[in-house]
């Protein structure tokens, strides 16, 4: 597989962490949760890459792509969100807040939970990129704050380069394997209902319960923290894009695709902001 060598990559070396305008955001604690446990979600890459590179264990390529660069990009987005919050809130004690993600997190990560087939699994992983894809864009043009618009967007552009990756894999074992447009649907639509966002509730609650000890986060917690971010979700998600995007693998006929994207990104809208 032609790998996209001409990408420009980046490190946390090209970003300016010194200039980062502090006041811009310290106050509103609503970025500092959304920031930290975004970073809790990309560092636990390590252990999403374990469990696919088991399941693809027969593709040379693709493990070795996802070793050499879809962890270390995965794991860098993690590091330099991590960086951000350490140094708005320096008092946050991440590693704690982290170990308790991993710790509540991780027995729900299996490789037994992958599949059902190789091309159904490589459409779930677009489904995942193209959340990513679409909540870094939201992030870069909601971010009331500089050096934040940077990160978000390398963290972007890296994610749309792993969905064309998949979707590439998607291709060569959907050539094989032959599932129809219904059952890809299916499976795209399971793994979004699935995004009802287990690991976002878990990393925002463990974010939360260090920052204020003594105090516990419930599930309505997390129901009013979504609420107050939807006033972001409205203004800055790009739900033609990521519609787009998630329609890609089912490769509906160009017109039935035009017709369906207004309907299905008013849909999104919809269930998005409740
Ligand atoms: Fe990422
Ligand atoms: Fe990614």
């Amino acid at each position: 597989m032609p790998a996209d060598s001409v990408r420009p990559t980046w490190s946390l070396t090209d970003i300016p962490y010194a200039t980062i305008e502090k006041e811009k955001i310290i106050g509103n604690t609503d970025w500092f949760y959304l920031l930290a446990g975004a970073s809790f979600v990309e560092t636990l890459s390590d252990l999403y890459t374990r469990n696919l590179v088991e399941y693809y264990q027969e593709n040379v390529g693709a493990t070795t792509w996802l070793r050499q660069e879809w962890e270390m990009e995965e794991v860098q987005h993690g590091h330099a969100l991590r960086r951000y919050v350490l140094f708005v809130w320096p008092d946050f004690d991440w590693e704690r807040a982290y170990q308790g993600f991993v710790t509540a997190y991780a027995p729900c990560c299996r490789t037994e939970l992958l599949g059902p087939t190789h091309a159904l699994e490589m459409a779930s992983r677009c489904v995942v990129e193209t959340g990513t894809a679409s909540f870094y864009t939201m992030i870069q043009a909601a971010s009331p704050e500089p050096v934040l618009r940077q990160i978000a967007a390398h963290i972007r552009a890296d994610e749309v380069h792993h969905y064309k990756y998949f979707y590439r894999i998607f291709r060569q074992y959907q050539a094989a394997e032959k599932n129809s447009r219904w059952r890809i649907g299916r499976e795209l639509w399971k793994r979004v209902a699935e995004a009802e966002q287990e690991d976002s509730y878990l990393a925002i609650k463990n974010a939360f319960e260090v920052k204020n000890p003594g105090e516990k986060f419930f599930i309505e917690d997390f129901a009013a923290f979504r609420k107050r971010i939807g006033g972001w979700v409205d203004r800055y998600y790009p739900f033609d894009m990521a519609i787009k995007m998630l329609l890609k693998p089912v490769a509906l006929p160009p017109m039935l695709q035009r017709a369906a994207l207004p309907l299905l990104s008013h849909g999104a809208r919809r269930a998005i902001l409740g």
